[in-house]
This record gives C-alpha cells, sequence and structure tokens, in this order.
C-alpha cells in the first residue's frame, strides 16, 4: 500500500545486491511512496549483483562508488544531485561486511589487517558518507540519513565476530556526526537495529540458521523480515518523524527487551508426563 510519504523526495541508497537485500526492498518501497533516487554499490558488487534489474525497475540510475573511497564518495554526491536535480532528503548506508567472519577467523584470532578493513566498509564508510554530504552541503533541511545495525552491539552474540565492534563503532558515529548535522543543517541520523534476515551478508555469520530461529522464538512478535524494514525506513525518511534523532532504534518484534520466552522455556524444560 502506497501513501505518497516520499513525493517529491531525492535520495542516494547503498547496498543493494540482490532481492534479498534489505536496501534492495527499501529502494522498492521508496519508489512506490513517490520518491526519487540513485541506487550505488562497490563496483565489484555490480558485477556479482543484479542491481541493474532493480534500476530498470525503479527508474533510477545507478552510480558505482566504493563507501571507503572519499574521492568515490564525493562523485556519488556530485552525480547524485546532478541527476535527481537538487538536494538530497534521505540517504540508507545499508553495507556490513568483515573479512575476519568472511575467512572464518575467529574473535580471539584475529588477523587485523581484516579488523581494519572491516570497520573502514562497516563503519567509517558511514561517517565518510556524511562527511562529504555535510562539506558539500547536500543534504536538504529536515533530510534523513539511516544506516542499518544489529544488537550485537549492546550484547554478546559470539559468532558475530568483530563485526559486533564495528556495529558499536558505527552507532557511535550516528550520534556523534548527527549532533552535527542537526544542529548545522537540520538533518537527522539514526540507526536501526535490525532482526536477523536471510540475506548475502547476515548468512555469512556463522550458525545464522540456529540464530535466526532462536531470535524468531524470542520475539513476541517473531522477527522482523527485511521488507519490514524497508517500511520502518520509510517512516524514518518521511516528515512524520522530524524530531527523531541521535537514536538506535530497534526493529525487532521485541527481541532485545525479552528476558526469555515461554517457547525457548519449554525447549529447557523436561517433559514431567
Ligand atoms: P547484503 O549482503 O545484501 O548487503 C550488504 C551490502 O554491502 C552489499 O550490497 C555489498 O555490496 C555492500 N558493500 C560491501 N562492501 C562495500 C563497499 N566497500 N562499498 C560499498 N558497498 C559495500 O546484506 P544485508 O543484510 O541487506 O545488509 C545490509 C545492512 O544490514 C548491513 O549493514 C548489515 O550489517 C545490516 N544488518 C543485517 C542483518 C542481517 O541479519 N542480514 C541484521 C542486522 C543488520
Amino acid at each position: 500500500m502506497s501513501y505518497n510519504l516520499l513525493k517529491g523526495k531525492r535520495g542516494i541508497i547503498f547496498g543493494a545486491l540482490d532481492e534479498n537485500s534489505i536496501a534492495w526492498k527499501t529502494a522498492e518501497r521508496v519508489h512506490e511512496e513517490g520518491g526519487t533516487f540513485v541506487l550505488t554499490n562497490a563496483p565489484i558488487a555490480m558485477r556479482m549483483g543484479s542491481i541493474k534489474d532493480l534500476a530498470a525497475k525503479t527508474n533510477s540510475e545507478i552510480i558505482p562508488a566504493d563507501a571507503t573511497k572519499v574521492e568515490d564518495l564525493e562523485n556519488l554526491v556530485e552525480k547524485a544531485v546532478d541527476i535527481l536535480g537538487g538536494k538530497i532528503d534521505f540517504v540508507l548506508h545499508s553495507i556490513g561486511m568483515s573479512v575476519n567472519v568472511r575467512k572464518g577467523n575467529h574473535y580471539t584470532n584475529m588477523n587485523y589487517d581484516f579488523t581494519t578493513k572491516g570497520w573502514d566498509v562497516s563503519a567509517v564508510s558511514f561517517h565518510k558518507t556524511m562527511q562529504v554530504l555535510y562539506k558539500k552541503d547536500a543534504m536538504n533541511e529536515w533530510g534523513s540519513i539511516v544506516a542499518l545495525s544489529y544488537m550485537a552491539a549492546q550484547r554478546v552474540f559470539p559468532d558475530y565476530n568483530d563485526m559486533a565492534d564495528n556495529k558499536a563503532y558505527l552507532e557511535s558515529i550516528a550520534r556523534s556526526f548527527g549532533y552535527f548535522f542537526g544542529k548545522d543543517k537540520k538533518v537527522r541520523v539514526n540507526t536501526i537495529s535490525q532482526s536477523p534476515t536471510p540475506t548475502t551478508a547476515g548468512q555469512g555469520v556463522k550458525g545464522f540458521d540456529g540464530f535466526i530461529a532462536f531470535a524468531e522464538k524470542m520475539s513476541p512478535l517473531g522477527n522482523a523480515t527485511a521488507q519490514e524494514c524497508a517500511d520502518y525506513t520509510i517512516t524514518l525518511f518521511s516528515d512524520l518523524t522530524k524530531k527523531v534523532t541521535l537514536q538506535n532504534l530497534y526493529h525487532d518484534g521485541g527481541f532485545s527487551n525479552t528476558g526469555v520466552s515461554q517457547e525457548v522455556m519449554e525447549a529447557f524444560t523436561e517433559d514431567k508426563d
């Protein structure tokens, strides 16, 4: 269902790799709500993914950018403003990657070059993106910037590895940069802490199937899907949430505030009959 919530708004969407990506679903929803945008991803991901199909479907252009490279981001922002015909109203940062996770390195046995690459891609890229937008004065007043996070930033999930630290860093950048973006440009910055979701990045985490099944049983409303995350993101891009900023917003069916659920207790209770 469409409410025209983003009519006339212009944006940049990072991270749509394939149709499972949270960014893919968000791009489709933004399009339905009347927003226009450019799509971007790392040049290597363009070759692997099917982003061209999404671009055709949503009438949008693709501008490749490695989000760790400031010059790529400068080019992206300049071109986006040009193509869209004005300053930007919304940005989705939907980027995450840990080389230690990919290579199966345990948290207690990290390769620190991989660690550095991981926080650059997953967290500092968010700072770089905002700094480029800020310096170029490319955001409209009351614009909205959103990045995606996970609750391992607050609590231990052993297999999430150094992505837990990357997400803590990401959430801190959202607050710190959000302060200046709010004060100086009236732009809001938030992170959404999303349920485990079956995407390429999600399924890269060891033990993902157990992880997602456990979260489903723990959450009173069940896990939030990628589609539901897209819906939530639309509200944050819309004018209905103008004073929401510096927040890490849980979108997880209630998982983060649940100590234990009936279903999980039953799995640990001996049958007395
Ligand atoms: P995905 O694999 O579809 O998206 C990750 C994207 O990051 C890909 O499009 C990839 O090309 C892009 N990327 C990697 N390196 C890049 C670089 N140097 N420059 C530009 N882009 C780069 O997976 P998903 O799940 O849609 O991930 C989106 C976000 O959601 C990530 O931040 C992820 O950590 C977060 N998230 C995912 C959850 C899950 O269980 N899938 C749960 C909570 C948060």
